[in-house]
């Protein structure tokens, strides 16, 4: 579920590559940005079609991801690491700081109907 992005540093800065076939495994179709400014929790959905890698690209969250079998919380504070998040797992973002910036890349348009927002609706689909 961790993906390693391509990182290039010099006396500059830094430099993150997301290309595709190398570490974008799918095919790219839409790339949002998520500016935190309070810790309140986001996501609390799965999608049925969506596959997305979500990274931090500063500050801290913590990521949960739910099977609906098994739940892992993996912590983001650093854009070295991105997760994959395939479609039909459970997710939410939580504990982040307030200077949290993520972005999330996804392999299809934005379509509400993609969403399963219920949990039990979630595990019904699955099972
Ligand atoms: P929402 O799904 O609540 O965000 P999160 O999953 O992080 O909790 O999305 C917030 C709003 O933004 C909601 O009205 C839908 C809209 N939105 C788009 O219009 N396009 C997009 O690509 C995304 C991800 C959300």
């Amino acid at each position: 579920m961790i993906t390693k992005l391509k990182q290039i540093k010099d006396e500059r800065g830094k430099l993150i590559v997301f290309e595709k076939d190398n570490n974008l495994t799918f095919d790219l179709k839409r790339t949002y940005f998520i500016y935190y400014k309070s810790s309140l929790d986001r996501g609390f959905h799965a999608h049925y079609n969506t596959n997305q890698l979500l990274v931090c690209l500063n500050g801290t969250v913590k990521i949960v991801l739910d099977d609906g079998y098994k739940k892992t919380k993996i912590t983001l504070n650093n854009s070295e690491n991105g997760i994959f998040v395939p479609k039909m797992i459970w997710h939410y973002m939580t504990d982040a700081s307030s200077d949290c910036i993520m972005t999330v890349m996804a392999d299809k348009l934005y379509d509400k109907n993609d969403y399963i927002r219920d949990y039990n609706k979630f595990i019904n689909e699955i099972k």
